[in-house]
C-alpha cells in the first residue's frame, strides 16, 4: 500500500504521446524486453574480436532505471555478512556473489552506492575495481569465460546513504532512531550490498547480521539460527527460493518478536515496534488466515517463512513487500498486510521483466484487496470499480495509463495501483469468475519463481478465456484518459 510521499506528484502529466493501435502497443512491450537482452548481446558480438572478452553492459537495459542490473552474467547468490552499530549509523560488510558468466567477459559491473569498498577478489584472485557513480566495475585478473561459473569477494563499509526515486520517495538503507529500516524498491538494495540490481535477475540469499545485544536484525526468509556473544547478536538468515535485490531486507530495530507456526505448516516469524505494537495487533493476527485465503485463490504459498516486520519510521510513507516477510513504517490496517502478502505471489515469485510492467505487481495487489473486502463482508470488487469509475476524467487516476506510466517517477501513482486492479475487474467481467481466477493461478504457477510481462499476461487470459482481449487491455492498459463507460 502506498502513501504518496512528500514531493511525489501522481499527477505528473505524461511525457509521450499515447500509443496506438494495441498490436503496436504489444510490440512495444516486446522490444522492451528484448533491449534488456540485447544490450548485453550486442556486447559480446565486440567479445570475439578481442581475446579478453568485453566489458559486461552497465545496465540491463530497462528504460525507466538505464543503469539498474548489469550485462554478461547472471547471480545465484548473496552470501551477506553485516555488522551495523545502530548507534553510529556504521555498516560493514562482506559479500560474496555466486555468479555465471553469459559471455565472455573482460569486466563487469555490480551495482553499490556509497560506502567505501576495500577490497574486491574474483574466485578468490584480487581484482581491479573503480567506481564510477553505482557502476562498480570489476577486473578479474584473468577474463572469465562464457559460461563460466565464478565468486566475486567483496569487503565495504561506512554509513549507507539512502536512495532517492524518481518520485521523490527515499528507499534503500533508511536509519530510524532505533536502526534501520531496510526496503529496496525500486532500487535502494544498492545502498547496501553490491548487486546485479533488476528484478530480471534473482538469486538465493543467506544473511548473517551482527547488531549490539538487545537489537534484532531481521532479514528474509528462515532464521537459521541466533546467537548472542560479548555483547554482540548474530541473526542468521537464509532465503533459498529466488528473490529480487529489492525485495531483501536486514532491517535492525528493537523489536517485540512473535514466533509461530501455522496450522498449513508455515513458520512466521513478526518483528514489531513496541510503539505500533497494539495499533499492529489486530492485522498481524490476521496473518495465518490471510495466508489461508491467498492460498485458495492464487495457488500454494511461494516461500518457506511468512511474517512481518512493523517499524516505526512514520517518515517513509510506503510498506514494502519484502520477500517472505513485509516491512511497514507503522502499524498496517489489514487491508495494507492483504495487499503487502498478495505480493508473495505477483511481484515476488512471480517478478517483473521491466519497470513499465509494475501494474502486474501493484494492480494485482490491490485487486487482492479489493477481494478480500469482497469475501468479508465488505463491498463487492465491482462496487470498488464502480466507486473509482465515478471520478471525473481530470482526476489523476486517469493521468496515465497503468502499462505505460511513460517514466520512473509514475510507477507507485494510483493509475498503477487503481486503474491496474480496474483492469482486473473489467477482465474478471469479461470472462467470467471461473476463467478469470483460473488466470491469476496459472499466472501465479506457470511463473513461479521467474518473471512475466505484460504481453505473456494478455495471451494466458485469451489462451484460458477462448476470447479475444485485444481491446479490453488495450483500452484499459495502454490508452491515455478516462475510457469510455463498459
Ligand atoms: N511496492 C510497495 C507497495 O505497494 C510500494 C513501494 C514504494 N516505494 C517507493 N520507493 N516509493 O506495496
Ligand atoms: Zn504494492
Amino acid at each position: 500500500m502506498f502513501a504518496a510521499p512528500a514531493g511525489a506528484s501522481p499527477t505528473r502529466p505524461r511525457r509521450r504521446p499515447a500509443r496506438g493501435r494495441f498490436l503496436a502497443t504489444a510490440l512495444a512491450v516486446l522490444s522492451v524486453t528484448a533491449s534488456l537482452t540485447l544490450t548485453a548481446e550486442s556486447t559480446a558480438v565486440a567479445a570475439t574480436a578481442d581475446g579478453h572478452g568485453a566489458p559486461g553492459a552497465r545496465g540491463l537495459g530497462d528504460p525507466y532505471f538505464p543503469l539498474a542490473g548489469n550485462g554478461g552474467y547472471t547471480t545465484r547468490h548473496y552470501d551477506l555478512d553485516l555488522a551495523y552499530d545502530p548507534l553510529t549509523r556504521r555498516l560493514d560488510a562482506t559479500e560474496a556473489v555466486t555468479a555465471r558468466a553469459t559471455q565472455r567477459l573482460s569486466t563487469f559491473d555490480l551495482d553499490l552506492s556509497g560506502l567505501t569498498v576495500r577490497g574486491v577478489r574474483v574466485n578468490g584472485r584480487t581484482a581491479r575495481w573503480t567506481r564510477d557513480g553505482q557502476e562498480l566495475a570489476i577486473t578479474p585478473a584473468k577474463p572469465l569465460g562464457k559460461g563460466q561459473g565464478f565468486r566475486v569477494d567483496l569487503s565495504y563499509g561506512g554509513v549507507p546513504e539512502d536512495v532517492t526515486d524518481p518520485d521523490g520517495s527515499a528507499d534503500g538503507w533508511i536509519s530510524t532512531d532505533d536502526g534501520a529500516f531496510v526496503a529496496g524498491e525500486p532500487q535502494g538494495a544498492m545502498s547496501w550490498f553490491a548487486a546485479d540490481n533488476h528484478p530480471l535477475d534473482k538469486a538465493s540469499y543467506t544473511f548473517e547480521i551482527t547488531v549490539p545485544a538487545g537489537y534484532t536484525a531481521v532479514a528474509n526468509g528462515v532464521l537459521a539460527s541466533q546467537r548472542t556473544r560479548a555483547g554482540k547478536t548474530t541473526f542468521h538468515w537464509r532465503q533459498s527460493q529466488p528473490m529480487a535485490s529489492y525485495l531483501a531486507t536486514a532491517t535492525v530495530g528493537k523489536f517485540d518478536v512473535q514466533r509461530y507456526t501455522t496450522a498449513s505448516g508455515i513458520p512466521v516469524y513478526n518483528a514489531v515496534d513496541p510503539r505500533e505494537a497494539a495499533d499492529a495487533a489486530p492485522a498481524l493476527a490476521r496473518i495465518p488466515a490471510i495466508l489461508d485465503w491467498e492460498s485458495d485463490l492464487f495457488g500454494p504459498y511461494p516461500f518457506s517463512a511468512a511474517g512481518a516486520i512493523v517499524d516505526h519510521a512514520p517518515d517513509v510513507g510506503y510498506a514494502l513487500e519484502t520477500q517472505t516477510r513485509p516491512i511497514y513504517d507503522r502499524a498496517p490496517g489489514v487491508g495494507t498486510v492483504v495487499h503487502e502478502m498478495a505480493h508473495q505471489w505477483f511481484g515476488d515469485s512471480v517478478s517483473l521483466t521491466s519497470w513499465q510492467d509494475i501494474w502486474l505487481n501493484e494492480g494485482f495487489a490491490t485487486y487482492a484487496e479489493w477481494l478480500w473486502e469482497e469475501q468479508h463482508g465488505g463491498k463487492t470488487a465491482q462496487a470498488s470499480f464502480d466507486g473509482y469509475y465515478a471520478r471525473p476524467a481530470t482526476n489523476s487516476l486517469w493521468a496515465f495509463p497503468p502499462a505505460d506510466p511513460g517514466e520512473g517517477a509514475n510507477i507507485f501513482a494510483s493509475p498503477v495501483y487503481t486503474r491496474g486492479a480496474m483492469t482486473l475487474q473489467e477482465l474478471r467481467t469479461a470472462v467470467g469468475d471461473t476463467d478469470f481466477f483460473t488466470i491469476l493461478k496459472t499466472w501465479a504457477r506457470s511463473h513461479r519463481y521467474g518473471s512475466g510481462t505484460t504481453a505473456q499476461f494478455i495471451a494466458l487470459s485469451e489462451r484460458v478465456s477462448r476470447k479475444d482481449l485485444g481491446a479490453l487491455f488495450h483500452t484499459w492498459l495502454y490508452t491515455a484518459g478516462k475510457p469510455a463507460r463498459p
